[in-house]
């Protein structure tokens, strides 16, 4: 077509409708909520974008696949139509549906790692970190250097830093049962990996004779951002794309509530029969039946329906766009944020913004709270509270202290997100003012997600 602007590739059939709040209202729920907003109210706010994760509008193609759902204990005709869009997307050998991304680390990690092993990956996730961790094992995050410096544009900033992965192989290839890589690296800012640099990773891999796995989460938005960003990929259908990223794997893990475009599930692919067995054996444990593995049938119809929606190209083109759209407004207000826009979120740069507080008093925090109560809006700090607390109970900063704004897919408009950009820049107008906080109570593992907090002075 020859008109330029990017439109929502679908229209509303169904409407939700938002709260509105007053600033006291919101005072007073995030003080009860001990200063952190993974304990507020869902209701209290008025844009969510705590997470992508479960949190999309699902398809009339996929609420009318629920009704088509099989609820047979075992064997049910929804595991079958799953596991062969599964296949026929990854071509992996063997599906194991879980109820979420995490379920599937568990299982991984709990059937093949044994205590003072090694898992590289270019930036674990917090929760592949901590199904890592729970085992004694070292979870070695070796993205590249570009990949740690937010203000750095560079196109493919998830990539593994590939002489860090020989090294580690060459030094402990004997700790390393597998190398995982994250598609797109969430942690380090949605950002993309490539299909050379996977193919870098794979080969080292097979020299050190070690089984790849992808963190599959977002594998679309990385499709789709190598078809945009990767010489001579920009021809190719995002699908053919991801073929090609999990043809270079022995297995991933999967939230489907993220590229799955459902509220609920996940899988755990794979090739190895070995490693398939240990794995089921496990699942029934804990998840249940090798056919549905925590979900309902419906639910399997909804993601099955869902990986085929999300790697079309008029969806992924506006997801992508988006994101960036919101990145520019930022960026041309000048906000630092994380650069070039990621996948899903824009995350801006609390430890920039806010210089005078430093990072034991989390910056992340201060930002995020300052948007709560000007705006209604709520994001996630991805920073020194979620991972600046180690296994041997020191803390020290993390990396990077982020604010992730995540969007939810196919749920806003662009006017939400033009009023997101406006809030975004008045707080950060006022961020010479914003004071730090200090923990008042929290948890030793993934702390970020129920610790209170005081603010300081
Ligand atoms: N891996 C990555 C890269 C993730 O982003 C997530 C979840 C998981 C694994 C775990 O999947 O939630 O289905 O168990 N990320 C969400 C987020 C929670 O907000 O980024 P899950």
């Amino acid at each position: 077509m020859r008109f330029h602007t990017i439109i929502e590739p679908f229209r509303i059939k169904s409407v939700e409708s938002v709260k509105f709040t007053h600033r006291e209202e919101r005072e007073a729920a995030l003080r009860e909520a001990g200063f952190n907003v993974f304990r507020l109210h869902a209701e209290d706010v008025l844009i969510d974008l705590l997470t992508d994760s479960g949190t999309g509008a699902m398809s009339a193609a996929q609420w009318g696949a629920l009704m088509q759902g099989d609820e047979s204990y075992a064997g049910s005709r929804s595991y079958y139509r799953f596991r062969d869009v599964v296949r026929d997307l990854t071509g992996f050998a063997h599906v194991i549906p879980t109820h979420q991304g995490r379920a599937a680390e568990r299982i991984l990690f709990h059937t093949v790692l044994r205590p003072g092993q090694v898992v590289p990956n270019n930036n674990h996730f917090d929760t592949t970190r901590a199904n890592v961790e729970v085992e004694e094992a070292e979870a070695r995050d070796l993205v590249i250097p570009e990949g740690r410096v937010p203000s750095l544009v560079h196109p493919f900033k998830g990539n593994v830093d590939l002489a860090a992965l020989e090294h580690t192989l060459a030094e402990d290839g004997d700790r390393v049962p597998l190398v995982m890589v994250t598609v797109t690296n969430n942690t380090g800012g949605g950002q993309p990996v490539s299909l050379a640099n996977l193919r870098g990773v794979r080969a080292l891999c097979d020299r050190y004779r070690k089984p790849l796995f992808l963190d599959a989460c977002r594998f679309a938005e990385n499709a789709y951002l190598v078809k945009t960003r990767e010489e001579g990929q920009g021809d190719r259908p995002p699908k053919d794309i991801a073929r090609e990223m999990f043809s270079l794997a022995d297995g991933c893990t999967m939230s489907a509530k993220k590229d799955g475009l459902a509220n609920i599930g996940g899988f755990l692919a794979l090739n190895d029969d070995d490693w398939t067995e240990r794995c089921r054996n496990l699942l029934i444990l804990t998840e249940g039946f090798p056919t549905y593995g925590g979900l309902a049938g419906y639910d399997l119809e909804a993601v099955a329906r869902g990986l085929e929606e999300v790697v079309e190209e008029p969806y992924l083109r506006y997801r992508i766009r988006s994101i960036e759209y919101l990145a520019e407004r930022l960026e041309a207000g000048g906000v630092p944020i994380l650069r070039p826009a990621g996948g899903h979120a824009v995350y801006l740069d609390a430890r920039a913004l806010l210089p005078h507080v430093p990072p034991l008093e989390y910056p992340g925090i201060a930002l995020l709270n300052a948007l709560y109560l000007e705006a209604g809006i709520r994001g996630v700090e991805i920073g020194t509270v979620m991972f600046g607390l180690h296994p041997d109970g020191s803390e020290a900063p993390a990396a990077m202290d982020l604010v992730r704004l995540a969007v939810p897919r196919r749920v806003y408009t662009q006017s939400h997100v033009d009023y997101v950009a406006e809030a975004v820049l008045a707080v950060a107008a006022t961020a010479p003012s914003l004071r730090g906080y200090r923990i008042a109570r929290a948890p030793k593992v993934l702390r970020h997600f129920t610790a209170a907090f005081e603010p300081i002075g």
